[in-house]
């Protein structure tokens, strides 16, 4: 017997929602794994096409496999091996949720192959504590927009749905930034009148999407807690987002901790804006490709 299950890349912080705040693309990687009574889960046999497939690790030290683990042990369960075959469609360590969506297909998969003992919002616990932030982990397993927060080791989260006629329009520079050096630059607390202003920010950016305002989105955009701070580490981010409103879109960010810099866009404009976004980032030296996505 074969299972299968497949997870999408997801946008985090959107902006002012640091943290917070994250939504699921349609951008999918496929797990499929056919499990074997006679091999242990660490020894199982992995096989990939796709993004980094030159940096896939074995045993424990795999992401999918850690998960499987953890999900078992949290049933008081072990897991046998097998052989398992990655389809990567999300570029690693580009801000799209690589890491929370191979956790994701670890739990789902363990919890497959245990006849299913916990719901959705026990995997979401799972996959967060996991990741030590539950922006990526929501949408990668409940789909949408979805707002959370961890409250005493357990995930609250709520999805809303995003206007259809709306695109991501994904803009990915050839190098990785990895999130733990992404988060080294923040600063360890911050002064009142950059709180309030991301308050006021995620507010409208929660208005935009819930009743449909494109022209909130350059309120709820702009982020005093991250996006600053981040910039710098990402050449040329600063007029890629300029380039993209230019180009017709209603704002853009960069997604999750970066490098990918995100535009939301009418779909009548995407391409434009994908190729404004790609020759910017190209006049500060950096190779990037464009995606217009939908959102999932
Ligand atoms: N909220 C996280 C960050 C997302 O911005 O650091 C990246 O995993």
């Amino acid at each position: 017997k074969t299972y299968i299950v497949r997870v999408p890349a997801t946008t985090a912080n959107i902006g002012s929602g640091f943290d917070t705040l994250g939504m699921s693309l349609g951008l999918y990687n496929v797990v499929q794994f056919v499990p074997d009574e006679n091999v242990k889960l660490e020894d199982t046999m992995i096989d990939a096409e796709g993004e980094g497939v030159d940096q896939i690790t074995t045993g424990l030290d795999n992401m999918i496999i850690k998960a499987m683990d953890v999900t078992a042990s949290k049933a008081g369960r072990t897991l046998p091996g097998g052989s398992m075959y990655l389809i990567n469609r999300i570029p690693f360590a580009r801000g799209l949720g690589s890491s929370s969506a191979a956790l994701a297909s670890g739990v789902f998969l363990a919890n497959l192959l245990m006849g299913e003992p916990f719901n959705r919002k026990e995997l979401l616990d799972i996959t967060a504590e996991m990741e030590g932030h539950p922006d990526n982990a929501a949408p990668a397993i409940l789909g949408g927009f979805c707002m959370a927060l961890i409250e005493n080791g357990n995930v609250v989260a709520e999805r809303i749905d995003i206007p259809s006629q709306w695109k991501a329009v994904v803009a990915i520079p050839d190098f990785e930034l990895h999130t733990e050096k992404a988060r080294a630059v923040l600063p360890a607390s911050y002064v009142r009148s950059d709180v309030v202003h991301n308050i006021g920010a995620v507010s409208f950016l929660m208005a935009a999407f819930m009743y449909n305002k494109p022209e909130y989105l350059k309120f709820g955009l702009d982020d005093h807690v991250h996006v600053p701070y981040r910039l710098g580490l990402i050449p040329g981010s600063e007029e890629v987002i300029r380039s993209s409103v230019k180009a017709g879109a209603y704002g853009a960010t960069i997604s999750g901790s970066g490098p990918t810099i995100i535009a939301f866009s009418p779909s009548d404009k995407a391409h434009l804006v994908g190729e404004s976004m790609v020759s910017t980032f190209k006049h500060h030296g950096i190779t990037s490709s464009y995606i217009v996505l939908d959102f999932d």
